[in-house]
């Protein structure tokens, strides 16, 4: 092995990733003055929440009646009975103050007449448990996301917390169990950096591009994921993979559900508004798992648009371009750009493309990270937390509501704060680190780079990407589920015979790549056998061969070890408990726990 000079650092907090959730957590770590690292492989405006668009959940009431309890029902039931309910309490109740919070931050949200938060509708959320339609997803046009990221970039800096731009994380540092901070490679010099922390917050999203159509950025590789599994820790329920309903057919770029929440609907090669038979009350507003379902189905049975009759139509030509103007300015432009297509005119072509992950590293509500010891299904992992679409809290159980996942950032970044300032003395020392902690870190990264073989990461990545298209799709069965996890395997093997043509340690993208895919490639055999495992149909998890949702066996969290080439299961309890009895509100037949 190459010898590498290490540079080292001490901080309270190290947070990976500079997304919503890592800069809400960083934001709040420095307010409560805990030394704090951010530690972002791309700068952090760049990271993918910016790329959120239709909005942030919170049951303001401002358009209109609301209740956190009609949000807690909304998102239990959206999780197909998955979700933690705990945490969906502490989640929903939470959303309120947190969303107060950012307006107060100066995130630049949409106003109403009246001058407050603009709220519009979105799938799946409700008032009166089910019977009327909310307006709680709140807006900024349709760029919330990119308005709430600069917002906390800026707060970050004004309490002065430290950035680390463009470096990447290879591996968490463990000793006797504990995480005790992260190896990480300076992009920009070439030099290795060893960060030392009392916490370790990984906020380093989901794995979208696993899949070769997803809304996801290239970026979005659950580099802490996969470095979880390294550490012998288990990841959860990753066979529950969300399609949004509506990624522009052909590109895969996001077409927010903000635009039927502001009237648009889906039609078939009929003409025919086809949601009004699959839900006919929620409509084209039905939660994404129902509506991908729909669109699926109707292609499947000859009645998609187009030449090859592959996709469907999304409309909004019958919206005023006041409206569209002034609401939804980004998808117009995105839609003239990546489908030719001018929305005042001609109906948008999409189709159901990956999107979100809800499995991930499991959490409690307090963002650290648990796995199960002995009969402990809740052993916390000290040291190590885990937030956003990184983690599997889990408040989106087997299916996530639209607009709930800014929300799960903002929430939990802030719940992490909150618990590393009850955990840590600031500036306290830390522990003596053995002088071998980096070996295993640094032994990954010198082989990957030095790597010889035949094959280009480009080929290795698309044979993994295709492979999970076709085989992890929609709709499941166990033969192509066996299939699948058969040919995820042979491609995680061919990684043996990748090459990395760059030796270099300054900007070698080559390198960052395969570092990539290698962290890919493990989250996709993780993902496929889990599919495989799960022999029922809850929320994204769609089996042809077991059509229905069968609590008395599968009412539990699949938990997923990848040792060596192995991937071992075991489960964990839903918690079917709420923190509080203010639930007890609800009235008892539209109790969903
Ligand atoms: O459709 C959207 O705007 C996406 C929102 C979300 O995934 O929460």
């Amino acid at each position: 092995m190459a010898a590498y000079n290490i540079i080292e650092h001490e901080y309270d907090v190290v947070v990976v990733g500079a997304g919503g959730a890592g800069l809400r957590a960083t934001l709040g770590m420095a307010e409560r003055g805990l030394s704090t690292a951010c530690i972002s492989k791309v700068f952090p405006t760049r990271s993918h929440t910016v790329a959120a668009q239709g909005g942030i959940s919170a049951a303001l009431a401002n358009m209109g009646e609301d209740d956190w309890r009609f949000h807690m029902y909304d998102t239990v039931k959206g999780s197909d009975w998955l979700g933690d309910q705990d945490a969906i309490e502490y989640m929903c109740r939470e959303a309120i103050p947190a969303v107060i919070e950012l307006e107060h931050y100066g995130v630049p949200f949409s106003r109403t007449a009246d001058g407050k938060i603009y709220q519009r509708a979105f799938g799946g959320m409700t008032t009166h448990y089910g019977k009327g339609t909310a307006q709680r997803t709140c807006a900024a046009a349709d760029k919330t996301g990119h308005a709430i990221l600069h917002t906390l970039y800026q707060q970050a800096l004004k309490h002065k917390a430290e950035f680390f731009v463009e470096y990447i994380v290879l591996d968490l540092i463990m000793q006797d169990g504990e995480c005790r901070g992260v190896l990480a490679w300076c992009l920009d010099d070439g030099s290795l950096h060893l960060f030392k922390a009392h916490v370790t917050v990984l906020a380093t999203g989901g794995y979208g591009r696993t899949f070769f159509s997803c809304t996801s950025a290239h970026t979005v590789t659950g580099d802490g994921n996969a470095m979880v599994l390294r550490a012998g820790l288990p990841l959860q329920d990753m066979e529950f993979v969300q399609f949004h309903p509506t990624g522009i057919y052909g590109a895969g770029c996001l077409i927010t559900e903000g635009v039927r929440g502001e009237g648009g609907y889906l039609t078939n090669s009929e003409g025919e508004r086809f949601m009004e038979r699959y839900a006919p009350s929620a409509k084209d507003l039905a939660s994404r798992d129902v509506v991908s379902r729909a669109m699926t189905i109707e292609i499947n049975e000859g009645r998609g648009v187009g030449k090859l009759k592959d996709h469907i139509h999304l409309h909004i030509e019958h919206l005023d371009p006041a409206i569209i103007h002034e609401r939804l300015p980004g998808i117009a432009e995105t839609s003239k750009i990546f489908a030719g297509v001018d929305v005042t005119r001609e109906p948008i072509p999409v189709l159901p493309t990956v999107h979100y992950n809800m499995g991930g590293i499991p959490t409690n509500y307090k963002a650290e990270v648990v796995t199960l010891a002995g009969d402990n299904p809740d052993t916390v992992v000290p040291g190590l937390m885990a937030i956003g679409e990184a983690a599997c809290v889990s408040v989106h159980g087997a299916n996530r509501l639209g607009s709930n996942s800014l929300l799960d950032l903002v929430v939990f970044g802030r719940s992490a704060a909150i618990r590393c300032a009850e955990l840590i003395k600031p500036r306290t020392a830390h522990k003596p680190l053995a002088k071998s902690a980096c070996n295993q870190a640094l032994a990954r990264f010198d082989d990957i780079r030095h790597a010889g073989g035949n094959l280009s990461t480009a080929d290795i990545r698309l044979a993994m990407q295709k492979t999970m298209q076709a085989k992890a799709a929609v709709f499941r069965t166990q033969t192509t589920l066996d299939e699948g996890i058969e040919a995820i395997a042979k491609v995680r093997a061919s990684f043996a015979e990748v090459g990395v043509k760059d030796k270099s340690l300054i900007w070698n993208t080559d390198l960052v790549e395969t570092l990539e895919l290698d962290n890919l490639l493990a989250q996709a055999v993780v993902t496929m056998t889990a599919a495989g495992n799960r022999q029922e149909s809850r929320g994204g998890h769609a089996r042809e061969d077991y059509p229905a949702r069968n609590d008395n066996e599968w009412l539990k969290h699949t938990l997923t070890w990848l040792i060596d080439d192995k991937v071992n299961i075991d489960y964990r309890p839903v918690h079917l408990y709420t923190l509080t009895d203010e639930v007890d509100a609800i009235p008892p037949k539209e109790r969903v726990y």
